[in-house]
């Protein structure tokens, strides 16, 4: 399949420090070498994407470069036993998208360990709404019940919480029965936030700490923070005795600023995400889990679907912090 063509978004330096996406055609041949070629049927838009996309070195070093941290597809040729022509399949993090070409394009070529059978319960379109948002959501949720955090312990705060990770937090932690404080910077976003399972909505604004009192009223049983910085400080500082918080992201900041005082007086668990360098074994449980009994009810609501040319649009509303929910890129 050498002299194929497909389509795909590529982001490209313009001028030194200036990133500008454009659709192109590419040829199956200048993908890199790896053992499973994948007709991609899906991608999704993470907030990792809209980094690569404006050209952020610690994501992706070099340019041209097609980003697309997430893809579900169908194996159209693999050298490895493991997969199969015909087989549907997901491959999310890793490389993918940083500085492996991604899925914003109508083919990828992974290396076969990077390669997920698609979940059993999901269609292609549906792991997709999931993604590495999903992933994200269900390891930090799997993390609250590892640590026995119950639905009858209290509220479970959740930040970021119009966002890809926050939303499908909200809406796995409720479809679990958990009472959940959904706590974002969108206002107009309060139905939004109700419809998929928030039972309270907190403005930032009125919910991050500006006194840098280290031992705040206690006001949630855990929480699932995905903005960092002082919002991840003031949610450690106001939890119950025993709470249990979860970092996955970093958009409010990377600093921390707290003392060990909450751990030692409080016994505070702090307990840090990572779903791009997740071993697939331990991937496989979160998955099973989000096709069935996680699964929320209004799960195909939670997204907009989109195409490749609309891409630069969305990247940059999620680089804005506007994103509210999903996005998938239908390819197919
Ligand atoms: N560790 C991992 O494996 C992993 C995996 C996936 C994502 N992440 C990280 O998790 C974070 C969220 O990712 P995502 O894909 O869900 O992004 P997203 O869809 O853009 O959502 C981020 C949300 O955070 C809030 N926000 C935006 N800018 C903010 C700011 N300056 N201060 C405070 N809150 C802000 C907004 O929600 P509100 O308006 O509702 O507040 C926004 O919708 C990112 O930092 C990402 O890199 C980590």
């Amino acid at each position: 399949m050498a002299s194929k063509k497909f389509k795909a978004l590529e982001v490209k330096e313009i001028e030194p420090g200036k990133f500008q996406s454009t659709i192109v055609a590419k040829n199956i041949d200048e993908l890199p070498a790896g053992e499973v070629l994948i007709r991609v049927h899906y991608s999704s838009v993470n907030y990792k994407d809209a980094l690569s996309a404006n050209g952020n070195k610690a994501v992706t070093r070099g340019y041209p470069h097609i980003p697309g941290i997430d893809v579900s597809g169908v194996v159209e040729e693999s050298s490895s036993a493991i997969w199969h022509r015909h087989d549907q399949v997901i491959v999310t993090g890793f490389d993918l998208g940083m500085n492996t070409s991604g899925g914003f394009a109508e083919y990828i070529r992974v290396p076969a360990a990077w390669v997920l059978k698609l979940p059993d319960g999901l269609t292609l379109r549906e792991a997709m709404i999931y993604g590495t948002a999903g992933l994200t959501a269900g390891l930090s949720v799997s993390a609250l019940i590892h640590e026995n955090v119950f639905p009858e312990m209290g509220t479970v705060a959740v930040s970021g919480a119009t966002g890809g990770v926050g939303s499908l937090s909200v809406a796995l932690l409720a479809r679990l029965g958990y009472r959940i404080a959904a706590i974002s910077s969108k206002a107009s976003s309060k139905n939004y936030l109700e419809s998929i399972g928030a039972s309270e909505v907190i403005a930032r604004a009125d919910m991050e700490d500006k006194t840098g009192k280290i031992l705040l009223r206690p006001r949630f049983a855990a929480a699932i923070d995905t903005v960092g910085g002082n919002v991840l400080s003031t949610l450690i500082n106001s939890l119950d005795y025993g709470g249990v918080v979860t970092a996955c992201g970093m958009v409010n900041g990377g600093d921390l600023n707290t003392t060990v005082f909450p751990f030692i007086l409080k016994g505070i668990k702090l307990i840090g995400i990572d779903s791009v360098e997740l071993p697939l074994i331990e991937r496989m449980p979160i998955w099973e889990n989000l096709g069935s009994s996680w699964r929320p009810e209004k799960l195909n609501e939670l997204a907009q679907e989109v195409a490749l040319s609309d891409l630069p649009q969305v990247l940059d509303q999620i680089s804005q912090g506007q994103m509210q929910g999903r996005a998938i890129v239908s390819l197919y």
